[in-house]
């Protein structure tokens, strides 16, 4: 089970989510990025983000704490914005929170260097959980305290929106040549021989276990909440086993325009290139 805790301020929309997410403060006095069960993308996105999110923790990789936040939408109502209050009213009850890493910025692939032990933990990792979101154009990575976080994790798993089809879907090769981390020659061998072996049907189903009741339910196909958890379980565990032989990496390819600018990369920029020439 994930902890709770009740939402308390709604503070500012972070317009750089296609869902809307928003920072709030809650009854803890913790700050939290949210994620609402209300957004267009459904309940499933939450679903992904804690099975794929607890299961990264487990593996050592650093995700952000997630928590289950209480909303009343009732702390919106002084929101000026009319797509906010909507979310908000749409949102009652039960939604997901990340801890919110102040300060942090996204990561940059020409910016920051990965060595191939960790890209290739990540890479192998993206290539369990199927994540489709990890591409130079949205990283979904933040920098903060100088090492490199992982979020965003509601874009994977695709099988779950086909539970009959599942077990071929899971059984597909994953194609990394536009994730992010691919020109840092991840080392996938390596982190297939670290991480598969622990990911265990017993792990498996304590990551599927702290997926609240309520965004499960009435699944069809599955009579009980249980049943639906063990699905998740059954398609991710021969994945473990095997994905590591059927990821494509590509060509290195060449380095992709930055949009920092070039005080910050310490490189220049293609503007400053230009008004050098
Ligand atoms: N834990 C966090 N701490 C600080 N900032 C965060 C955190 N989580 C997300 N953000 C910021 O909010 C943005 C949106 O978050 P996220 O990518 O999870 O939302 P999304 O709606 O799923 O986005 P997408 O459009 O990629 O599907 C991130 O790009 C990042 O700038
Ligand atoms: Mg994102």
């Amino acid at each position: 089970m994930l902890t709770e805790v009740t939402a308390t301020r709604y503070v500012t929309p972070l317009r750089e989510g296609g869902s809307l997410p928003g920072i709030v403060e809650a009854d803890d006095l913790g700050t939290y990025v949210m994620k609402f069960t209300g957004a267009g993308q459904g309940r499933k996105t939450l679903v992904a983000e804690v099975v794929c999110g607890q299961l990264g923790r487990r593996l050592g990789l650093r995700v952000p704490e997630l928590t289950g936040i209480q909303l009343d939408p009732v702390i919106g109502l002084g929101e000026p914005d009319q797509e906010v209050q909507e979310l908000l009213k749409a949102s009652g009850g039960l939604n997901l929170g990340m801890d919110y890493l102040p300060g942090s910025i996204g990561f940059d692939p020409l910016a920051y260097e990965v060595d191939p032990a960790e890209a290739g933990r990540i890479v192998w990792f993206d290539a369990l959980i199927n994540n489709v979101d990890r591409s130079w154009r949205n990283p979904n990575m933040l920098v903060w305290h100088g090492d490199v976080w992982l979020i965003d994790h509601g874009a994977t798993m695709i099988w779950h929106h086909n539970w009959p089809g599942a077990a071929a879907s899971a059984a597909k090769p994953y194609d990394a040549s536009d994730h992010v981390l691919a020109r840092f020659r991840p080392d996938i061998p390596a982190a297939a021989a670290e991480l598969a072996p622990l990911v265990t049907e017993e792990l498996l189903t304590e990551v599927a276990a702290d997926v609240p009741d309520e965004w499960l339910v009435d699944e069809p196909g599955f009579a009980t909440t249980d049943a639906l958890r063990r699905a998740y379980v059954e398609a991710l565990l021969p994945r473990a086993a095997s994905i590591h032989a059927r990821i494509t990496l590509g060509e290195p390819t060449a380095p992709r325009p930055s949009r920092a600018p070039g005080w910050l990369t310490g490189r220049p920029d293609a503007d400053e290139k230009e008004a050098g020439a």
